[in-house]
């Protein structure tokens, strides 16, 4: 028995690894900077519907009228699910999560689609723009199904944000609400290598189709450190109830080591700039409809927070209340990152796919070599 020996650098989690050249998102995590293909957050979360800014992040460049025009239109032909998948939604667990219905029915859509197994960057990107028009249906059919509703058929009329609230109520919503979904949807858009991305891009750098790329990045995105988050936040805001809890929640999560959700990020050592547009989105929210208990339970956290961890809200803590006042269920908080990030799924994709090369890192290998080989009937 022997060991390999092998002084060479592990960077834990690739935590302050650069693994390749982007042009897709810029992050300034020191300052609290974020840019989607150049242009400032501040700028696309205020002025850029989805559509626009899926357009730019998957085109490099801002659509003029006629652009955006006929992608909203190709969105909107590509929104209706083969009815094979509504079937198949119907015959699900009761107990299956949203993201995890979205998982199975993304991966599911490829037996239906002829283009799904092709792979160029055209095919990524035609998959792709196919993927993003039907998360949001496979969303709220699941939603509806799951409660033994009738499902809301996509109504054409309707943008992007709008028609995904129509489909979960059966209600046309109001300018401001779908505004505000429509606005939540921008900044969780895209945002540089996060573990979603980078999945993505380690499928798509396989060779592998599109399909295949979004239930990675479904799966991905899924767990708790991610957009998983974002459901548990509005748990832990109904756990503490009050502002006034405050303090002794905090005390108590972190004499356990435990986390306090929609906080911290890899990469912001400051203010996400995204949360900032969230709070005062969720702060007007929470005003217009006369209910500030959670937006106090969020001004203190972040006073403990940076008390006691210098850590600050990230995108999933006030987009958590965007959607309560939004009148969403919390388990499809997570889902409702995923129908976003599917823009940046597809821009990542053919960046990886337009310069590839097989993403596969090394491991330092800590374990034992040159053991003595014990044949099975010789074994204890
Ligand atoms: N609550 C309490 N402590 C925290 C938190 C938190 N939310 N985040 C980080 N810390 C602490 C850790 O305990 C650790 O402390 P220590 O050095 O005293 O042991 C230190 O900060 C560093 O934590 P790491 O996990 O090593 O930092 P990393 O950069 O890997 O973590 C992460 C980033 C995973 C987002 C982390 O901040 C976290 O778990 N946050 C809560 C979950 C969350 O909100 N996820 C959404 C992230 S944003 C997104 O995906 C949209």
């Amino acid at each position: 028995m022997s060991k390999v020996d092998s002084n060479a650098d592990v960077k834990r989690g690739l935590e302050g690894v650069i693994v390749a050249e982007s042009r897709v998102c810029y992050i300034d995590g020191i300052k609290g900077r974020l840019y989607y293909r150049g242009y400032g957050i501040g700028d696309i979360a205020k002025n850029c519907s989805f559509e626009e800014a899926a357009y730019l992040l998957l085109y490099s460049k801002l659509p003029n009228r006629r652009a955006l025009h006929s992608f909203s239109v190709e969105l909107r032909r590509r929104r209706n699910l083969p009815q094979r998948i509504v079937e198949m939604m119907r015959t699900f667990s009761k107990s299956m999560t949203s993201m995890e219905a979205l998982r199975t029915a993304v991966s599911a859509l490829a037996a239906d689609d002829p283009d799904a197994r092709k792979v160029s960057l055209e095919d990524h990107l035609n998959n792709g723009i196919s993927l993003i028009a039907k998360m949001p249906t496979i969303v709220a059919y699941y939603y509806r199904i799951n409660r033994g509703e009738e499902v809301v058929k996509p109504d054409p009329e309707l943008g992007h944000a709008a028609n995904f609230l129509y489909m979960m109520t059966g209600r046309v919503p109001d300018k401001t609400s779908a505004r505000g979904m429509d606005m939540d949807m921008v900044l969780h858009a895209e945002h540089g290598f996060n573990a979603s991305s980078f999945a993505v891009r380690v499928t798509v750098s396989t060779l592998s189709d599109m399909h295949s790329a979004f239930t990675t990045g479904v799966g991905t995105l899924k767990g708790p450190l991610h957009g998983g988050a974002a459901e548990e936040v509005m748990r832990m805001l109904e756990e503490i109830g009050y502002a006034k809890n405050v303090d002794k929640y905090v005390q108590k999560i972190l004499a356990g080591h435990g986390r306090v959700m929609g906080y911290g990020h890899r990469i912001y050592k400051t203010y996400d700039p995204r949360a900032r547009v969230l709070k005062k989105m969720a702060e007007e929210m929470s005003k217009e409809k006369e209910n500030m208990r959670w937006f106090e339970i969020g001004e203190r956290l972040e006073v403990v927070m940076e008390r006691e961890k210098g850590l600050y809200p990230n995108v999933d803590f006030y987009s958590a209340m965007v959607y309560h006042h939004l009148a969403l269920p919390i388990d499809i908080n997570p889902s409702l990152f995923a129908i976003a990030r599917s823009a940046g799924w597809v821009a990542h994709a053919a960046e990886q796919y337009g310069d590839n090369k097989l993403i596969r890192p090394l491991d330092r290998y800590v374990g034992e070599i040159d053991l003595e080989f014990i044949p099975l009937n010789k074994r204890k």
